[in-house]
């Protein structure tokens, strides 16, 4: 009895001994790597047989590299010291390093360099150059498998937007390397790729998506980016010094293959209407605008509850498909100022059953087919001033993970503005320059009042500026009425407005008309102009439209 009782302690002390080490094994595997990935590193080198110690990245990669054992390393931006920190100097038939050597970028280029105000579109001179960024040379590393990248954040404060030109350099290396690597076995089979980025600021999210982020431990950042996202991406001209091309100038063939796909309705063209009914006869003219147009994406639009039923029931019929969301307030502005809850915008990258969206503001028309720009990466838009784009035409990619990371940097990063277009300027501070025809601002300073009648027939879309031509009479541009507005005034502009209008089927029209606060304020507007004889005398101009006979309320 006693032999037994001491047998069956014996089996549960053994029992025991195999459970503490199963514990201890697990406690490694989990908690050993939060440590240092550089000691860990250090320390899977002295000891190559014990897998437990490697860097937890490390681990990561092996095991999506299924099968794939050899991997090689290659080094970005690492001084000496810290080379021989992040050196692999194992088992070389597994484990490879090399540092990969690229010229820094000339101290002397700034930001603006690379996005400057304005650069010359026409088709006949020479194409605008940019300012060169030096690669490395790419066919010396065409078989990486993973890139460890040192970021710089010298500056970085998560209140201001990111404008470093070393900083870009160091991501398109790292972007290049991956590219080159990835796709060197061929068009179709692709290499697994990996990055690690070393620095509490990470990437820049413009180029490294947030989806494609594996882990973060500390200050390391792993990430597996899509090829065919990230390829496009670094086709892109290393800043809006240049228009974008959607795939480059040379990838005719995939193009071609995507202009030949008829209909994608994983693609839409995206407008929101919040707080009030104000633009609901801009987004009606808008769809009917893009429907002549012959395009075959989706037609979305997201309201809040300030939308009354009957507008709703007028842009369903316009070719709306709608779909009601909570407003979001811009933390910045004044309580019941004009641009309150312009972040509402921000939820368009919540539609994630789109592939792509471009998000076009409700006071734009269009007016050729512009399916195209759907080719390009977020950000694609048109110039607005200084380094910034205009946020009314927008192509994005939506994402949870990036509207998360959008939501929590409105309420630290600031906006010029107060809307949503500073805002987006901050956080997407790497954009691409899409032709100004895609998003001709009617804006007209001093430089270019002679160009305000003289606006092209061949324009993809109207940004109309200022007042809304459905908040005039259809006679003349009402901007021309108030001295500070009339930068925005074109009655060239306005005519095409009302030409759209005019085709427009004859029950959608009753949702432009002119309520009596309208009206009455437009006739304030034009006494005011006749008191100081504003020398346009547009205020002389007998006025026909049949609204003003016809107020809604
Ligand atoms: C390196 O690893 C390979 C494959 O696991 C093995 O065959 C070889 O013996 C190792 N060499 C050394 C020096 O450890
Ligand atoms: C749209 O398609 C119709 C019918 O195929 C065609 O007649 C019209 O010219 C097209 N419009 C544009 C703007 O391409
Ligand atoms: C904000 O939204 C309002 C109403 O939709 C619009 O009139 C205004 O231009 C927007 N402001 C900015 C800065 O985007
Ligand atoms: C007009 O052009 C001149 C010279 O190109 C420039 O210096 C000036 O700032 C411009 N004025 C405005 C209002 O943009």
């Amino acid at each position: 009895m006693a032999h037994k009782t001491l047998h069956s302690n014996q089996k549960l002390f053994t029992l025991s001994l195999i459970l503490l080490s199963l514990s201890l094994l697990i406690f490694f595997i989990f908690f050993g790597s939060k440590n240092n990935v550089v000691n860990r590193f250090k320390v899977e080198t002295d000891q190559p047989n014990q897998f437990f110690t490697n860097p937890r990245w490390f681990d990561l990669i092996q095991e999506e590299s299924n099968g794939d054992k050899k991997i090689k390393v290659g080094l970005v931006n690492l001084n000496d010291e810290e080379v021989s920190q992040y050196e692999v100097h194992g088992n070389g038939s597994l484990v490879d390093t090399v540092r990969v050597h690229f010229d820094r970028v000339s101290k002397v280029r700034e930001w603006n360099d690379f996005f400057p105000v304005w650069i010359n579109e026409d088709s006949n001179l020479q194409p605008p150059t940019c300012p060169e960024i030096p690669m490395p040379r790419l066919e010396e590393y065409w078989d990486l498998s993973v890139v460890v990248a040192k970021v710089p954040c010298d500056g970085w404060t998560s209140e201001a937007g990111m404008r470093d030109v070393f900083r870009l350099q160091v991501n398109l290396v790292v972007a290049n390397l991956l590219v080159r690597s990835g796709c060197a076995k061929g068009p179709d089979i692709k290499r697994e790729v990996y990055a690690v980025f070393i620095g509490h600021c990470g990437p820049m999210p413009e180029i490294f998506r947030c989806d494609d982020l594996l882990r973060k431990e500390g200050d390391h950042w792993v990430y597996k980016p899509e090829l065919k996202r990230l390829k496009q991406k670094v086709l892109m001209p290393p800043g809006t010094c240049q228009i974008a091309y959607p795939f480059g100038k040379t990838d005719n063939a995939r193009e071609n293959k995507l202009k030949n796909r008829q209909f994608n309705h994983r693609e839409a063209y995206v407008t929101v209407l919040h707080s009030s009914d104000a633009y609901v006869c801009g987004a009606i003219a808008l769809a009917q605008s893009i429907i002549r147009t012959n395009s075959t994406k989706d037609l979305l639009l997201l309201h809040d509850e300030h939308v009354s039923p009957r507008s709703l029931t007028g842009l369903r019929t316009a070719g709306w498909k709608t779909r009601q969301i909570e407003r979001i307030r811009s933390p910045f502005a004044k309580k019941g100022s004009y641009n309150e809850w312009n972040y509402s915008k921000l939820r368009i990258w919540l539609l994630t059953w789109y592939h792509k969206v471009v998000f076009i503001d409700s006071d734009l028309l269009v007016f050729k087919n512009m399916d195209w720009v759907f080719h390009y990466p977020q950000i694609s838009a048109a110039g607005n001033d200084r380094t910034l784009f205009n946020s009314g035409i927008m192509v994005i990619e939506p994402s949870l993970c990036t509207f998360e990371d959008l939501m929590l940097k409105s309420f630290k990063v600031g906006s010029y503005n107060g809307g949503d277009q500073g805002f987006l300027n901050e956080v997407f501070t790497w954009w691409h320059r899409l032709p100004n025809e895609v998003n001709f601002l009617k804006y007209f300073d001093r430089n270019h009042s002679l160009d305000r009648e003289k606006i092209p027939d061949d324009l993809s879309a109207i940004h109309y500026l200022g007042l809304k031509p459905w908040m005039c009479y259809r006679d003349y541009d009402c901007n021309w009425d108030i001295k500070e507005r009339q930068v925005f005034a074109s009655d060239k502009a306005h005519e095409k407005w009302w030409q759209v209008y005019d085709e427009m089927a004859e029950r959608l029209k009753p949702y432009c008309g002119l309520s009596p606060h309208m009206n009455w304020r437009i006739k304030k507007w034009r006494r005011i102009a006749k008191k100081l004889s504003l020398p346009d005398e547009h205020w002389k101009i007998g006025v026909t439209d049949p609204r003003q006979y016809n107020l809604v309320q």
